[in-house]
């Protein structure tokens, strides 16, 4: 199995687009990206919005060569109505519409259901469900919280197995809860990409209790399980200091031969933080 970051915010957007080539399957998920509206006071800086764009052309490229394409939940960094199209005949997995969803997620959800079938899309709703395609495992999680609590409504997590295992958290920004990790651990994979502790918004939107318990519980998937490579990012890596922040997690993950990285430093890249940057990038003359 080859697991390829695809678009992060480590690889310079808001995303965690993955793709997964299995041994008969190529395998899309979340396939999709977006910039913070607001950091800092301020909007987008144009570098960011060129590096968007090249995001997006991967990510478009990747759609088209994948069979299988799985949407976790309904916020724009991770579905683009306006790439429907591309989904067309495509078998599409999704999360559930109705069930256990916030209103606004529920409104993008209806909306982009109806454009999948205008396309003829085979979608199914996949909360909870498990399915094999030759060989290729693919499970996939009840709800889980959109980080601390249901107000930002549920994401589904997704395990692929084909021999070599891989997870995918979704915006789980920790694991904070339980029930987040529980399927991490019940899955056991060799190589897990999580959604990281929210630690720009520390003491804002993301309590230190929300923040205490994510780094036990990443600590906790390292003890409890035979997990090989973790790249935790997305609403971890808009924080400059992110690895000083999660410093007892990557010593825990060096004691037990788990590398503890960003999705760039996954690819063998530097980080390109650039929501992070954005006062940088604007007080530059370019
Ligand atoms: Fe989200
Ligand atoms: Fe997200």
């Amino acid at each position: 199995m080859e697991v390829v970051p695809i678009a992060f915010d480590s690889l310079g957007a808001r995303s965690m687009c993955t793709f997964v080539k299995t041994s008969d399957l190529n395998i899309l998920i979340d396939p999709s990206v977006a910039l913070g509206p607001r950091r800092y006071g301020l909007p987008p800086h144009e570098i960011e919005i060129k590096r968007m764009t090249e995001l997006m052309v991967d990510i478009r490229k990747h759609i088209e060569v994948s069979d299988l394409v799985v949407i976790t939940h309904y916020h724009y960094d991770h579905h683009n109505p306006d790439d429907a199209r591309l989904l067309a005949e495509k078998k599409v997995l999704l999360k559930h519409p109705k069930d256990k969803i916030n209103r606004s997620q529920a409104e993008r959800a209806a909306f982009f259901l109806e454009r999948l079938r205008e396309v003829e899309a085979d979608v199914e709703f996949a909360d909870g469900r498990s399915y094999d395609f030759d060989g290729v495992h693919v499970s996939v999680s009840s709800p889980v919280y959109h980080g601390a609590n249901p107000r930002l409504g549920f994401v589904l997590e997704v395990f692929i197995e084909d021999g070599d295992t891989f997870l995918f958290s979704s915006d789980v920004e920790g694991p904070i809860h339980r029930e987040q990790l529980n399927f991490m651990l019940e899955s056991d994979a060799e190589t897990v990409f999580v959604d990281g502790p929210m630690t720009y918004m520390l003491g804002y939107r993301f309590s230190a209790k929300s923040f205490e318990s994510s780094i036990q519980n990443l600590i906790e998937l390292i003890d409890k399980t035979n997990v090989k490579r973790i790249v935790v990012d997305h609403h971890l890596t808009r924080d400059l200091d992110y690895r000083k922040k999660i410093d007892s997690v990557i010593r825990r993950g060096e004691e037990a031969g788990t590398e503890v990285l960003s999705a760039a430093e996954f690819l063998g890249k530097e980080d390109l933080l650039l929501e992070a940057r954005r006062k940088e990038l604007y007080s530059k003359k370019t």
